[in-house]
């Protein structure tokens, strides 16, 4: 997802060069929340995709220097209480390379997730994982050193467990069998945009439709896509999208079959649908603390909360899941 502008050298050097940025993010961390946050603390300063496992009782996260945590969310939780990651998944295989989107895959009780190399785009991989132990039950290489470069950014799956894997890099999409087969490879005009510059970080967030499409969004040129499973051959339309662009989204959440939720920049928007995704329409926005970068949505009890991909402080970063109020 916002992987373009958050290597660490990168936000060390922004720290770096300018006061006014620091003075910024000090008076908006100061600035006390309306909405309903979970702090967790963490091991990492870069935390990718939080989705929340409504059997575990607990946020699953993935961390951008490889590996996935969890932050067990207690039955007696109170707001002023910090909750604490821990690394269920530090995959020894795919060390090097980050973790990023992932799908939970509640009827194999399993968790997909992403993984690229983030600073050389020269490997992309899906894995998976059992819910309960952990145990990798697949490792699907999608590209390597000798392919075109890649970045595996996200990841949604069908009712058959087969798994769709965005390339953010080169703007195609991956499908992955329900026992880790890799299958196929889609590519559409439809996924490159004719400016160049739209085309520097590609497609991004992804979800599947109980009505067997997937809604994909493109991240620069912020451009919506249906794609439809169930012709035989996948099928891509552009979704019309009034009330506002949604350039730089990345992570989606479909809340309900008619609405979906972008996180990215600004923090969150709500695009509505009633026809079937055919067109839709931004009818709310928030705006949450900026200088973290919101990456991702999840539902928690029938709340959307957004992942921010920075913490903040030192020696123990916290991470923010900020409520957005609908
Ligand atoms: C990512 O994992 C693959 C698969 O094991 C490995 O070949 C590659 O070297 C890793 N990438 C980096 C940047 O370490």
């Amino acid at each position: 997802m916002a992987f373009w502008c958050c290597s660490p050298r990168f936000l060390i050097f922004l720290f770096l060069v300018s006061a006014i940025p620091i003075a910024y993010i000090i008076s908006e961390e100061r600035v006390k929340s309306h909405n309903h946050v979970f702090h967790y603390h963490s091991a990492g300063f870069f935390r990718e995709c939080a989705k929340w496992d409504d059997q575990g009782r607990r946020f699953l996260v993935t961390f951008l220097e490889g590996g996935v945590g969890e932050i067990h969310v207690p039955d007696d939780y109170t707001r002023d209480v910090v909750l604490k990651e821990v690394t269920v998944v530090k995959d020894f295989d795919l060390t090097g390379n980050a973790s990023l989107g992932i799908a939970i895959d509640r009827p194999r009780n399993r968790l997909l997730v992403a993984v690229a190399d983030l600073l050389r785009n020269r490997y992309s991989g899906l894995a998976a994982y059992d819910l309960s132990t952990w145990k990798r039950l697949f490792l699907t290489q999608l590209s390597g050193p000798s392919d075109e470069k890649s970045f595996a950014d996200d990841v949604a799956v069908d009712a058959d467990g087969n798994a769709y894997v965005t390339d953010a890099k080169a703007s195609k999409i991956w499908k992955v069998g329900v026992d880790g087969e890799f299958l196929s490879i889609l590519r559409s005009p439809l996924f490159t945009p004719k400016e160049w510059y739209k085309s520097l970080v590609g497609l991004n967030g992804i979800v599947y439709h109980p009505d067997g499409y997937l809604i994909v969004i493109h991240t620069f040129s912020g451009n919506l896509l249906k794609i439809d499973l169930a012709k035989g051959s996948e099928e891509v339309k552009l979704i019309e999208v009034g009330g506002g662009p949604l350039a730089f989204g990345d992570g989606l959440e479909l809340i309900s079959p008619t609405k979906l939720i972008v996180a990215g920049n600004p923090s969150g928007r709500l695009v509505e649908s009633l026809d079937g995704w055919e067109t839709a329409l931004v009818v709310a926005k928030f705006k949450g603390p900026m200088h973290r970068l919101a990456t991702a949505a999840t539902v928690k009890d029938g709340k959307v909360y957004l992942n921010h991909m920075v913490g903040m402080g030192y020696p123990k970063k916290t991470h923010a899941l900020v409520e957005f109020v609908l």
